[in-house]
């Protein structure tokens, strides 16, 4: 049972639907999502998709009709998962990750931290039928132009970028508002003790105590490190 916290009363559901489901488990046994869970924010469940076939073997894919290579994930055992959850209570968002969706960036991830319920689909081989894409999946989501071998590392990352989101998961909730890319800027430097490593010292102004200056100082870094490594966000 999941215990809401008082003081943020919002949990919020994610479903993840894959063959893979002891890959899945390990990043949200950790951390930061491992907290959100205790404090009652985020609940993530996860679906085996073979528990969801009628097919004697189990079997969840096939070769694609037309010929070439690789098998592709078959409709019917994913449909038979989407609905029963869907039976179950409304989805904001039914995601499928996939090299081919859109490229997952920070706006994204914010808006989908408000959600109360989404279900995230993992593709694997040559990826799902495309009537599941038609007619299932409200967004397709890609965490980068490259091919990884399944979607249950981006579901990963993907639900990282949402879950530390949520008020209330981090301790310092306004530490998300200060991350990388929340202001279309690089986050500016950090330092932390000693002062001195064998010579190595930290920028003086961030030990005088003014605000003012600090505050100052952090923006201009900020914008001196967006030009250099990311110009194009500075457009
Ligand atoms: N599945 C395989 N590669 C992927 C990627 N880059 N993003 C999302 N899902 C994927």
């Amino acid at each position: 049972m999941v215990v809401v916290s008082k003081e943020y009363e919002r949990c919020m559901r994610i479903d993840l639907i894959t063959l893979l489901p002891d890959l899945l488990r390990g990043p949200f046994d950790n951390s930061i999502l491992k907290r959100a869970h205790e404090r009652g924010l985020l609940e993530v469940v996860i679906h085996n998709l073979r528990d969801y076939t009628s097919h004697k073997h189990r079997q969840v894919d096939d070769y694609q009709f037309g010929g070439g290579a690789g098998m592709v994930m078959m409709i019917e055992p994913i449909a038979r998962c989407i609905e029963q959850l869907k039976s179950e209570r409304d989805y904001d968002q039914v995601i499928y990750m996939t090299p081919d969706g859109l490229l997952l960036d920070q706006p994204t991830a914010n808006k989908l931290s408000m959600s109360k319920n989404i279900i995230i689909l993992c593709g694997h081989y040559k990826g799902v039928d495309q009537r599941v894409r038609d007619h299932f999946i409200t967004q397709e989501i890609s965490i980068g132009n490259y091919v990884l071998s399944g979607g249950e590392l981006p579901a990963a990352v993907l639900v990282d970028a949402i879950g530390r989101l949520i008020p209330g998961v981090l301790n310092d909730e306004s530490s998300a508002l200060f991350d990388s890319f929340q202001d279309d800027l690089l986050a500016p430097p950090v330092y932390t003790r000693p002062e001195d490593f064998n010579g190595l010292k930290v920028p003086s102004i961030i030990l005088t105590g003014d605000e003012k200056k600090i505050s100052q100082w952090r923006h201009d870094r900020a914008i001196e490190r967006t030009a250099e490594r990311r110009p194009d966000l500075l457009k």
